[in-house]
Formats: structure tokens, sequence, C-alpha cells
């Protein structure tokens, strides 16, 4: 591909910035145009074909303002619409995310793995289609953690409401006896730290942000762009710079733009 790409990044909300600040780590020069639907978060609570067809808005955003490649920072959105966006833009690549079930399978000792990731993920056949193909014979227990998503928007990754909701959705994983515990959700990235402390020493969490930096480094190839970073929200534009700054030390080169649906 040409060197000068814009990539286009997108979740419901602030935790695709993990999966971004990850992409900056691979492609320093990149253009990147990073989208929070914040107006519409949370995705996870939502059916599946709605979370497709804001997917769909989002994308075509997106491509009106000159993406050239799609990265889904979002589990949920690529649960529900990665197939159908590929068939209806065939000329553009889209980078998609998946529970990282394989590399978990590949590492438990106890063969019993636990996903946290939300309600929607788990419904949608991405999921099932995961654990048939890469369980390898490992146990797979899973958890949605709806409330996890509410603290990350909030910025709120530590302290004890923080830490009694992230015991909460680990226990019965780890009762069950999971020695690996995969984010299935972009959110969960920003409370590593606090789920490693719950979870304990034993116990290996992983995070598929940066081999989902990797695929996208494949994809563009190599960038040497100018660095822009346009941030743009259908939320707060003035919250989402001071979140971005605060959870993944990102500040946009350009003021953040605000998108309003329905209207313009
Ligand atoms: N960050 C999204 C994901 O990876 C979902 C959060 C939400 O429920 O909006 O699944």
């Amino acid at each position: 591909m040409e060197s000068s790409e814009l990539i286009g990044v997108f979740d419901s909300g602030v935790g695709g910035l993990s999966v971004l600040a990850e992409i900056r780590r691979e492609l320093p020069l990149a253009d990147l145009m990073y989208f929070a639907d914040q107006g519409r978060a949370p995705y996870g609570v939502r059916p599946l074909d709605e979370v497709s067809a804001m997917s769909g808005e989002v994308s075509e955003w997106l491509l009106d303002r000159g993406a050239d490649v799609i990265t889904i920072a979002c589990n949920t959105a690529s649960a529900a619409a990665l197939h159908q966006l590929r068939a209806r833009y065939p000329e553009v690549p889209f980078v998609g995310m998946e529970p990282a079930v394989k590399p978990a399978a590949l590492n438990t000792s106890s063969g019993i793995i636990g996903v946290v990731a939300t309600a929607a993920t788990f419904q949608g056949e991405l999921f099932a289609s995961v654990v048939q193909r890469h369980a390898s014979g490992a146990r797979v227990l899973t958890k949605a953690c709806p409330t996890w998503v509410e603290l990350v928007e909030r910025g709120e990754i530590d302290g004890p409401r923080a830490r009694g909701q992230v015991e909460q959705c680990l226990a019965g994983l780890l009762e069950g006896g999971a020695d690996t515990i995969v984010l299935g959700c972009t959110h969960f990235s920003f409370l590593i730290p606090l789920i490693e402390d719950v979870a304990g020493p034993g116990v290996a969490v992983v995070d598929p942000g940066p081999a989902v930096a990797r695929q996208v480094r494949r994809v563009v190839g190599y960038s040497d762009g100018d660095a822009r970073l346009i941030l743009a929200t259908s939320g707060d534009p003035a919250r989402l710079r001071e979140w971005a700054r605060r959870l993944a030390g990102i500040e946009g080169t350009e003021p953040v733009l605000a998108c309003v649906w329905n209207g313009g």
C-alpha cells in the first residue's frame, strides 16, 4: 500500500484508545483518525443488528473523511459488523478484533481459560467460531462485564469501587480454575493493573491490542505520514481530549472533531 494512508480507528468510546496507542508504537509516523461513538456508547448491551448499523455509520463517517484503512478497535463492533463491512466496502481493508482464545489455549496450564467481554460479543457467531477453532480442548468460561466499560468511560481505573467491580466479575472465573484471562473488550486494557492485582501472580492476562497493531502494520506496510492524529467523538469533545491524555497519554494534533448523528 502507499506510504501515507490515513488509518481510521473506531470504538464505542475510549476503549479503542488502548489499541490506538499500540498502533502508534508500531507506526509512529502514520496519520490516524480515531472515532469514539460516545454519544451512543455502550455498544455491548445493544442487539447485534443495532451495533452493526452504528458501525456502518461510523465507518462511512471515517471513509468520507479520507480513511483508507479501518481498524475496528472494538470486539463488539467486530462481532456485529466485520463481515458485513468487508462485503459492503470490498476495496477497503478492515482490521477487526476477536478474543485472543488461541494464545490463551496454548499457554494455559490448568486447561481453563476465562474470557471477559461484553454480552453482545458472546452472542455473536464470531465468538462461537473462535472457541470452536482455537480453544484446542481447553475449557472456556465466559463473563460479561458491562460495569467495567462504565468504569473506563468515567476514567475510573483504580480505587475501591473499581476494585470491587473487578473482583465481582473475576470471582467465578478464578473459582472455576481459570489461570488465563482473555480481555475480549478494548476498554478492559485500561484495567490491566487492577485485574492482575486481583487475579494474583498465577494468572496470566492476555491483551490482544499489540497483536492487532502488528496486523495493522502488516496491512499498511510502512508509513511515512506526518504523524497526524485526529480525534473525533459523537459525545463531548473536551471529555475525549482529557481522557485520551489521562488514560492513554495521547494528544491529538488538531482540535477534537464533533459528530452529531442525524444532524450533520
Ligand atoms: N470497547 C468495546 C469492545 O471492545 C465495547 C464497549 C461497549 O460496550 O461499548 O467490545
